[in-house]
């Protein structure tokens, strides 16, 4: 079990404070080894530095850098998620992101032109993404929505209607053969593998969406062994898709 704190550098003490405070963290003036795992202000918002990971920080940043230059480009065509949640046939469809993560492929969605309700269980990913949508100055921010919870008890109690339910649950990725980005190894080393995919299967069929897509490691079970409409296989994983009477 990873240990987090918050670290209140001279840059921002009292923000520091109540972020500490909102998620029921201490607050640590000097770096520990004791800690796995820090977040800080810096003057480019909210950052989080693993204090045994030989990664360098994670900032998110939908304004600059390879993730916004990404964003910008992006096109319904070159983009598989973006055919398999069927953005071709509803520009506009409401998606709910129910592993939302970094936010990457969310974001990427919401560019494309969909509403997006990114849900996510982990309080320090939230914050971050949080802090990062706070900052975003694109115009698809207005069709971002974030909702810090558990997926399972969301779609169990939402009134929310979703045309599509995107599931992307933790995987395993093999560093050998594919270079894994630092942010998966971030999101690796704090919540560690999960084995909730088949119980958001579960409640994302109850909820009869238009649409459920699955991205799942290229050779592994599809979820509930339930087979999909169609695949799209890309290099080191695929998007099941499931499309619903
Ligand atoms: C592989 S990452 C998703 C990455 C994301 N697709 C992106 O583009 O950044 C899986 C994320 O889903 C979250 N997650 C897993 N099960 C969840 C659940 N039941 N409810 C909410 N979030 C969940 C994890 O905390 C983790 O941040």
């Amino acid at each position: 079990m990873s240990i987090a704190a918050v670290w209140a550098t001279p840059f921002s003490q009292e923000k520091a404070q109540q972020l500490a405070d909102s998620l029921q963290l201490p607050l640590h003036s000097e770096k520990s080894a004791a800690v796995d795992f820090y977040l800080y202000y810096t003057s480019n918002g909210l950052t989080l530095i693993g204090t045994h990971l030989n990664l360098g920080p994670l900032h998110l940043d939908f304004n600059q850098g390879a993730l916004s230059q990404r964003l910008e480009k992006a096109s319904i065509r070159n983009e598989a998620l973006a055919r398999a949640v069927g953005l071709h046939k509803k520009r506009d469809a409401h998606i709910c992101d129910a592993t939302a993560g970094i936010g990457r492929e969310g974001c990427l969605l919401a560019a494309l032109g969909a509403q997006i309700t990114l849900v996510e269980r982990s309080p320090i990913m939230v914050a971050l993404l949080k802090d990062a949508l706070e900052r975003c100055e694109a115009p698809w921010r207005e069709g971002v929505h974030l909702v810090a919870a558990d997926s399972v008890d969301f779609l169990n109690t939402t009134l929310a209607e979703f045309d599509v339910i995107y599931l992307d649950p933790m995987f395993e990725v093999h560093s050998h053969k594919a270079q894994v980005k630092k942010e998966m190894q971030y999101l690796q080393a704090l919540m560690g593998p999960q084995e909730d995919g088949d119980a958001l299967f579960r409640v994302a069929l109850s909820r009869n969406p238009w649409r459920i897509v699955v991205k799942r490691p290229l050779k592994a079970p599809s979820l509930l062994a339930q087979k999909p409409d169609f695949c799209l296989k890309l290099k080191t994983y695929r998007f099941d898709v499931y499309v619903l009477p």
